[in-house]
């Protein structure tokens, strides 16, 4: 099927699973530019400074990081999620991001966003593990999780160089899966957009 690129400005936000100073996973992210149409730039969030949920803290006054994190998932035409697999599962540097962004509950930032979901690992199975959890709980805000092959890149310390992604076979399969993230982003622009209900 021919990919729909869209081709206004479209803004991507990248979120890694990982604030480890040299994580392959914030590589990964950081590879995925050159890979877009010029019509779509993708900015980075480090989740460094979120603070662990905390209910008492999620009130009018919630903290500074917080805030830049909901305004720039509010901002972003469509989420690059790349997280790494811990013990199995997502790490809880992610879940505990997706949970202040997810406030109010099925009326936050993360409503309707299309989320492209990659997991990355030095071992062999690319952190396919964590996959499940995070489509899930993304799901759980009502985001919607580009449904499609899993992006799961396996041993990528070995197709990592200079802090980029520069295997071909990596790059290609990565190169797609962006594309169906863009046109998610351009069916739901049409949808906003295309012919009215019953009247
Ligand atoms: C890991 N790692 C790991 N890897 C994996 O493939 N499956 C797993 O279940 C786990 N579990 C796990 C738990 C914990 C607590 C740590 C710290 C690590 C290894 C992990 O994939 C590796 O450290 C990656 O390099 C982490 O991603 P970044 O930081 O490089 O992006």
């Amino acid at each position: 099927m021919a990919h729909d690129i869209p081709t206004t400005g479209i803004r991507l936000l990248g979120i890694s699973g990982s604030i480890r100073r040299d994580s392959h996973c914030t590589a990964v992210l950081r590879s995925l530019q050159p890979l877009l149409p010029a019509s779509a730039t993708i900015e980075l969030f480090a989740l460094d400074d979120v603070p662990l949920y905390n209910a008492d803290l999620d009130g009018d006054a919630p903290p500074a990081a917080v805030v830049r994190l909901k305004s720039a998932i509010a901002q972003a035409d469509g989420l690059v999620l790349c997280s790494p697999e811990y013990n199995y599962g997502m790490p809880g540097v992610l879940k505990n991001a997706i949970d202040w962004a997810s406030r109010p509950g099925f009326a936050s930032p993360l409503k309707g966003k299309p989320a492209l979901i990659i997991t990355a690992s030095p071992g062999s199975a690319g952190g396919v593990r964590a996959q499940a959890q995070i489509r899930d709980a993304l799901a759980a805000t009502l985001a919607r999780p580009v449904v499609r092959q899993h992006v799961a890149i396996a041993n990528v310390n070995a197709r990592l160089r200079d802090g980029r992604l520069a295997d071909e076979a990596t790059l290609d399969f990565v190169h797609a899966a962006l594309a169906d993230l863009l046109e998610d982003i351009a069916l739901l622009g049409k949808a906003a957009f295309g012919p009215a209900g019953r009247s």
